[in-house]
């Protein structure tokens, strides 16, 4: 049993329920890999610098490919009473190699360990996430590039505001994930230090080297303080950060899709294999792929709140609290995985109803601010008189029931006798869309230009 580990000073075997509740091989077992690369890099170390011998050291490292090799072919035996993947590893170690198994856990603790390993997990699930952003961005530029200039309504309290290009709204996200991957990135480069040789929370008597296992596992360096390498999480925490901004990205971009998949809105539909029917009434098409990655938003967030309150007020240094603060973060990386997986899934397969857009785009008055910009470029309004003279064109253009784009010239007139004919030309959602020329406006040509910008950068 796990009590073999530290039975010496015990005289009975753990309860059923002192077993139950410290048990975590169910969700720790995800970090064999972590663990056996820290162990060889421990190992070696050991050797290296002769704390253990070599014969000893080349046994432990047999051992450990054949531990691994029996976790690949599915014949390990995870055991609930060795309580985690660390003391399963060990144990089936010592079956397989006998004594000089228990060599290894010279100069090392649990503490270390999981914090090793956990660390080199959170710092691959940063890593691929960085990926999976990277990808969606590249499925939003080439969406972006093809509606560069398709017209859609711009909101504001999701009322029409003013005419924008589907690809400048799409760009906005390439922003938003841009700047996710980011966060990310910076976690990494924060997280990237070693916390193995700091053993229980003192550090070692053994003359081992930290800079070496450091440089073997990928990190800049080793941790400088052995208390806050085992008892820090806030590398977890960072990541889960980054993953609950960037779920608040998806959501608002889910949102979106299942808005204008709304027939009332009918902006975009998707194809079969990325919507579901409804067992009841025929006529549905919904956008379930959109709502999940919306509402994995929660499983993400909540995370987040979970290891927080797991860590705040526990003195240092290794509490067993912190054994918990693995199933949040498993839990919000597999959400988030399967979030930008899907979301990048319907924005590469999103079929915009461009015609509906552009009609859309110039209903509503959008254009209202292109005519009080006119007013005060060509007949040199203050703009608050501009804009109460616009006011009262759209209240007349509401009234006859037509758009500003027909509101005659004499109605016009009435309100401002300077009006000519020539505003009519900045009154379509087109024109609007292309005088936006200043740096990150909707027009067509800035839209192109940061496309470019992103695609030389990604
Ligand atoms: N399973 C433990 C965890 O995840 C490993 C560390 C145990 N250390 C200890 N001193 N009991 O945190």
């Amino acid at each position: 049993a796990g009590q073999d580990m530290w039975g010496g000073r015990f005289s009975s075997r753990p309860a059923e329920i002192m077993q139950a509740i410290n048990v975590s091989i169910g969700v720790d077992r995800r970090l064999w890999r972590q663990d056996l690369a820290g162990s060889r890099a421990h190992c070696r170390m050991l050797a290296k610098q002769g704390v253990i011998q070599s014969a000893d050291a080349e046994a432990i490292l047999k051992g450990l490919d054949a531990v691994e090799a029996e976790i690949l072919n599915g014949t390990f035996p995870f055991r609930d009473q060795f309580e985690d993947i660390h003391m399963n590893v060990e144990a089936r170690l010592s079956e397989l190699i006998g004594e000089p198994s228990g060599r290894l856990h010279t100069a090392r603790s649990r503490n270390d360990q999981v914090a090793l390993d956990f660390r080199l997990w959170v710092r691959d699930a940063c890593d691929r996430s960085i990926a999976q952003l990277k990808a969606l961005q590249a499925a939003l530029l080439d969406r972006a590039e093809q509606h560069a200039a398709d017209l859609m309504p711009g909101f504001t309290h999701l009322q029409t505001a003013q005419p924008v290009t589907l690809g400048h709204h799409l760009m906005a996200y390439v922003e938003m994930f841009g700047r996710d991957a980011g966060r990310f990135a910076d976690a990494r480069t924060r997280m990237n230090e070693s916390p193995l040789g700091a053993a229980a929370l003192a550090g070692s008597p053994f003359p081992i080297d930290r800079h070496m296992t450091a440089a073997e596992l990928g990190f800049d360096r080793p941790m400088a303080n052995s208390l806050d390498a085992v008892s820090d999480r806030d590398f977890a925490l960072e990541s889960l950060a980054a993953a609950s901004i960037t779920a608040g990205h998806l959501s608002r971009l889910a949102e979106e899709i299942v808005v204008w998949m709304t027939p009332m809105f009918g902006f975009a539909t998707l194809p079969d294999d990325l919507t579901t029917g409804s067992s009841i009434m025929p006529q549905k098409r919904n956008p379930d792929a959109a709502e999940l990655v919306r509402a994995k938003t929660g499983r993400i967030m909540g995370s987040l709140v979970a290891l927080s309150t797991v860590m705040k007020g526990l003195p240092l240094a290794y509490s067993k609290d912190m054994q918990e603060d693995k199933p949040p973060v498993f839990e919000a990386f597999d959400a988030l995985d399967l979030a930008l997986v899907a979301m990048t899934a319907m924005v590469s397969a999103l079929r915009p109803n461009t015609e509906r857009m552009a009609a859309a785009a110039g209903a509503g008055f959008s254009t209202a601010t292109d005519l009080a910009d006119w007013l005060v470029r060509e007949l040199n309004l203050p703009f608050r008189k501009a804009h109460h003279v616009t006011g009262a064109a759209v209240k007349q253009a509401e009234a006859l029931g037509v758009d500003l784009s027909q509101l005659p010239l004499e109605e016009m007139q009435k309100l401002e006798p300077g009006i000519t004919e020539a505003v009519y030309k900045v009154l379509t959602a087109e024109a609007s869309c292309r005088s936006r020329q200043s740096y990150g406006g909707t027009a067509p040509e800035q839209v192109r230009a940061r496309i470019a910008d992103w695609r030389a950068r990604l």
